[in-house]
């Protein structure tokens, strides 16, 4: 089975926005270009990437499986951390982050579960403090962050750092806003069951990767992804902050672009 990551020709790179952002025909050239640049780095070496859920990075996820089939590349030499999860839910929780990456990646290629980690807390008397710090220590002794894939929250969340958090947060448990509870509500069986908190990476842990991808498609983001690029960096809208950093790129489909060219 063949897997040939094609560059991306068929994006427009906008140029008037305060990061570079490409927009792309379809997701799926969007999906295939961050996919390739994770094979190139897998291919050079030791590799640490930061990982996101929710249904933004799925056709990376597939890329990525199919190019680990096609012999293109192999995660022998990675090592992930994800970007959060919810607070007390044990790793094979059917709505947990720990059992939807095993489903959408782990399960499919050759990666070392040991280096496969997730902030963890599941039990309520556990030292919260200590196992953010733990996480923290965990990225640093990896060697930092090479790549780390992002997402959007409707309400301009990244990870669960969510409208109020500092650009100086590390990782740490988080209240859930109500609109983010909202959205999982289906995967947990009701908003009732969906916990309160969350444990994340911060914004200066985020930003502190050496590179960083954020995806967003759909015409639902499209009023949070003119924000990010537009709206004063505040804590308001937590991924305004992606605007300082160094090595960061969006990208979007045309419908989370729809925002922009009406400016
Ligand atoms: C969740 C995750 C975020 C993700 C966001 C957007 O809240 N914690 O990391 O970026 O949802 O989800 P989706 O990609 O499904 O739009």
């Amino acid at each position: 089975m063949g897997w040939r990551a094609q560059a991306p020709l068929d994006m427009k790179k906008l140029f008037h926005t305060s990061l570079p952002v490409f927009v792309a025909d379809t997701r799926e050239v969007a999906d295939l270009s961050v996919a390739a640049e994770i094979v190139g780095l897998l291919a050079a070496g030791e590799t640490v990437l930061a990982l996101p859920t929710g249904r933004t990075p799925v056709g990376i996820y597939r890329e990525l499986i199919h190019a680990y089939r096609a012999r293109k590349a192999s995660f022998a030499r990675a090592t992930t951390f994800n970007l959060d999860e919810f607070l007390g839910v044990a790793p094979d929780h059917p709505a947990g982050f720990a059992r939807w990456m095993e489903e959408q990646l782990f399960a499919h290629v050759d990666l070392d579960r040991a280096r496969a980690r997730l902030p963890r807390l599941e039990n309520a008397d556990e030292d919260r403090a200590a196992a953010a710090r733990a996480y923290e220590a965990a990225i640093e002794a990896a060697g930092g962050i090479d790549l780390l894939v992002l997402g959007i929250g409707r309400n301009g969340h990244i990870g669960f750092n969510e409208p109020g958090s500092a650009r100086t947060s590390r990782t740490r448990v988080v209240d859930l806003a109500p609109e983010t509870r909202a959205d999982a509500a289906a995967a947990f069986g009701g908003i009732e069951h969906v916990p309160t908190q969350a444990i994340s990476m911060g914004v200066a842990t985020i930003l502190d990767a050496r590179r960083i991808r954020v995806l967003a498609f759909g015409a639902h983001k499209s009023d949070v992804v003119r924000r990010m690029l537009i709206d004063p960096p505040s804590e308001d809208c937590p991924s305004t902050f992606l605007r300082g950093h160094p090595d960061v790129k969006l990208f979007l489909d045309r419908e989370a672009a729809a925002g922009l060219d009406a400016r």
